[in-house]
């Protein structure tokens, strides 16, 4: 396998925190720790309303990016309460969360994943497509479950648009749960293999390089583990971004891995 060049660390903050001052505070504490690491490349992704309060403070020399956590497929127009991805590129944005498994349960289709991710895609958004299984068989057909997630997101994506594209896998019953609850690496491993199956299947072999995000309940503790599956590029994390402690470990962690 070739040698690893950076992880990507990045933070969903959901529907916190409730102020633009907090977020400020959280993302510059961040941003520190961010600043003394080399291999480590660190994506915020916080509520709309408060990208514009960090957008200054990630200027060009830190590997700090500010992402959303949503993005809609049409580019302007009347649709009422979505956000399109040029806009978010204009005020700093890079990447976009897709298909997230909270929007997922509000209704997001596989199709509308697959519209959102061309649609950032064109903006030159780095989308960051969501896929798990909500819950595992004893015959393993969650299996297939990822496999059509995946294919169903990039159908229409051309193979030279791939270099942006990230893949985050969060299983549904792993996310939000104690980090004693989160996956194994041992079963992270195997997934992780799948989906890099998945993606060579549908493009060639140079599609195993795109990266693939563990994410569901990620802590400081669990990192290490984590991040010792070869095949995993990165960590998604939820409740733990907002904790600049444990996020500041968690980028240090990342910095550190073989
Ligand atoms: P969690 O959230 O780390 O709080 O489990 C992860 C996510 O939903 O992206």
């Amino acid at each position: 396998m070739a040698k690893r060049t950076r992880t990507l660390i990045v933070g969903n903050w959901k529907m916190n925190p409730q102020s633009a001052d907090e977020a400020k505070t959280i993302f510059l504490g961040i941003r520190k720790a961010s600043e003394k690491v080399k291999r480590v490349d660190t994506v915020v992704c916080p509520p709309f309303v408060l990208i514009p309060a960090l957008e200054k403070l990630v200027a060009g020399r830190f590997a700090t990016y500010l992402g959303a956590q949503d993005c809609f497929y049409e580019a302007s127009g009347s649709f009422t309460g979505n956000i399109s991805p040029a806009l978010l590129k204009r005020s700093g944005v890079s990447y976009a969360i897709i298909g997230h498994s909270e929007r997922r349960a509000l209704g997001e289709s596989d199709e509308v994943v697959n519209r959102k991710t061309i649609a950032a895609l064109t903006a030159q958004l780095k989308p960051i497509i969501c896929v798990g299984e909500r819950e595992r068989d004893a015959d393993g057909k969650f299996y297939a479950e990822v496999e059509g997630q995946v294919a169903t997101a990039l159908k229409g994506v051309r193979k030279a648009d791939l270099k942006n594209v990230i893949i985050a896998y969060e299983p549904v019953w792993a996310i939000g749960k104690k980090e004693s609850e989160a996956m194994t690496p041992a079963q992270l491993q195997e997934m992780a293999i799948f989906i890099k199956k998945t993606l060579v299947e549908l493009y060639d072999a140079s599609a195993a390089t795109l990266p693939v995000l563990y994410g569901g309940s990620v802590t400081s503790a669990n990192t290490q583990g984590l991040l010792e599956v070869r095949e995993v590029e990165g960590l998604l994390v939820g409740r733990a971004s907002l904790d600049v402690k444990d996020f500041g470990l968690i980028i240090g962690l990342a910095d550190k891995r073989a």
